[in-house]
C-alpha cells in the first residue's frame, strides 16, 4: 500500500528584515550598551560588544533577510524581541492561525476538505504552551474529526511527524492527515547575540498525505528514515522547571544557543551518510534523483553536502535554497523548498526532504511524482 503527499501549503508573515535593518539595530544597540559602561569597560571590568556585520552574515550564511510576526520590537533596541499580543483562551493561538492558513492552502491543493482528514500532528521546535495541543485547536477551528497532538524534534519535527503520518496510514489508523510546522523562531532568538541574532525567520508549512492519489499534484512516498545522535551544541534551556529550580529566566540559555561551527562540522557528514543508506534501503542511486530539498540553515553546509552526496557541485536546480529569503524557519526550511520547487517533476522523478538540527535530529523522505 503506498502513501501520497497530496498537497502543500506555506504561510509567510507579511513583514521581512533585511541583514541592514537588523545590523543597524543591534550596532546601535552596541553603541549604547558601551557607551553606558565605558567606565567599566576601560577598566577591564566589563569587556566592550563588538558590532555585527551583514557582510558576514550572507558570507557566512547564505541569509540576506528574514520574515517576522513582528518586525517593530525585533527592530526597538530597548526590547530586542518581537512584540505578540497576548490572546485570551477563547480566542485562536497565533501559531494555531498560521497552521490554519497554511492548511487551507494544502487542502486546496489536495482537493480536498477538512471533513475528509482523520488527523492532525503539529510538529515545531518551539510550543507555546504545554496544553491544549496547538494541533487540537487546529483541529477545532477546520471542523476535523478524529485524533490530534503536537510532537518536537526541534528542525526536524517536519521529516518526523511526516514519518508518524505515514506510518498511521499504512497501519491502516488513518487515510488522510494534515502535518502542521508552525514556527516563530523570532522568539527563541537572542537579537543581543551577536553569534546567532540573524539566524532565525518565521513560517508555517502544511502537508497533507493521503492513502489514495487523487490529486494531480501527489508524490508517492517511497520512505522516511529518521535517526537521532545526542549533542550539547545546539541548546535550548527554557521550560516549566526554570521556576521550581529557581535558575535566571534571563540568562542566555534559555533562549536558542549554538556552537554553529561544532554543528556545521558534525552535522554534514551525518546527514550525507543518512541520505546514502535512505537510498541504498530504497535501493536508488543518487543519479536518480533529481532533487534535494535540505534543511535550510546554512547555504555553505548544502552545498557540502549536496557536493558530497553527488560527487560533484549541485546546480541550484538540484537543491534549491530559500534560506536566502527565509532564514532559518526550523522544521519548516526543506518543506518550504519543497513546496516552492516540486511543480517542475515529471512522472516517476524522484527527491529527498531532508531536515537536520537540534538533537542532533536528521530526518529523510524519499518521494515520487506520481
Ligand atoms: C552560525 C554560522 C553562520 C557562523 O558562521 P562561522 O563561519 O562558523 O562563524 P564563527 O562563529 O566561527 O565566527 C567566525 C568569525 O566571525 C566573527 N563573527 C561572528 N558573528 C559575527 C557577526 N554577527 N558579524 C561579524 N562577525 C561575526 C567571529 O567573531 C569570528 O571572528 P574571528 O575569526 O576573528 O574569531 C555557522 O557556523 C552556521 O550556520 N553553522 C551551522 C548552524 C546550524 O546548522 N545550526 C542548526 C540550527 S537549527
Amino acid at each position: 500500500m503506498s502513501v501520497f503527499i497530496s498537497g502543500t501549503g506555506l504561510f509567510t508573515p507579511k513583514e521581512y528584515i533585511t541583514n541592514e535593518e537588523l545590523v543597524e539595530s543591534f550596532n546601535s544597540y552596541v553603541e549604547s550598551y558601551n557607551n553606558e559602561n565605558q567606565e567599566s569597560i576601560s577598566t577591564g571590568e566589563m569587556e566592550a560588544l563588538v558590532p555585527s556585520s551583514s557582510e558576514f552574515i550572507k558570507k557566512a550564511s547564505g541569509i540576506e533577510r528574514r520574515y517576522v510576526q513582528d518586525k517593530a520590537g525585533i527592530l526597538d533596541i530597548s526590547r530586542m524581541r518581537p512584540k505578540l499580543k497576548e490572546r485570551k483562551n477563547d480566542e485562536l493561538s497565533i501559531l494555531a492561525e498560521m497552521a490554519v492558513a497554511a492548511s487551507k492552502q494544502a487542502l486546496d491543493q489536495a482537493n480536498t476538505n477538512a471533513s475528509e482528514i482523520d488527523a492532525v500532528i503539529c510538529g515545531c521546535s518551539n510550543l507555546q504552551r504545554a496544553y491544549p495541543a496547538i494541533a487540537i485547536e487546529v483541529q477545532q477551528e477546520l471542523g476535523i474529526e478524529g485524533y490530534a497532538y503536537d510532537m518536537n524534534v526541534a528542525c526536524s519535527s517536519a521529516t518526523f511527524s511526516i514519518q508518524n503520518a505515514f506510518n498511521d496510514i499504512k497501519a491502516g489508523v488513518a487515510d488522510k492527515i494534515l502535518v502542521v510546522n508552525p514556527e516563530i523562531c523570532s522568539g527563541h532568538l537572542n537579537f543581543r547575540d551577536r553569534d546567532a541574532h540573524f539566524i532565525f525567520g518565521d513560517a508555517c508549512t502544511a502537508v497533507i498525505l493521503e492513502r489514495q492519489q487523487d490529486s494531480s499534484f501527489s508524490f508517492e512516498i517511497l520512505g522516511t528514515q529518521l535517526q537521532t545522535k545526542f549533542s550539547n551544541n545546539i541548546r535550548n534551556n527554557f521550560g516549566f522547571l526554570n521556576s521550581p529550580e529557581d535558575s535566571d529566566p534571563n540568562s542566555s540559555d534559555k533562549l536558542f544557543i549554538q556552537k554553529g561551527r561544532s554543528v556545521f562540522k558534525e552535522v554534514v557528514p551525518i546527514v550525507q551518510m543518512h541520505i546514502s543508506d535512505h537510498l541504498n534501503e530504497l535501493n536508488l542511486e543518487i543519479s536518480e534523483i533529481k532533487r534535494l530539498w535540505l534543511h535550510q540553515a546554512n547555504l555553505s553546509m548544502n552545498l557540502l553536502i549536496a557536493k558530497k552526496l553527488l560527487g560533484r557541485d549541485p546546480d541550484e536546480n538540484e537543491m534549491p535554497i530559500i534560506l536566502n529569503d527565509y532564514a532559518n524557519t526550523s522544521s519548516a526550511g526543506s518543506i518550504i523548498a519543497f513546496h516552492q520547487y516540486k511543480d517542475d517533476f515529471k512522472s516517476d522523478e524522484k527527491g529527498v526532504i531532508s531536515s537536520f538540527g537540534a538533537g542532533y535530529s536528521v530526518g529523510s523522505v524519499i518521494v515520487r511524482k506520481v
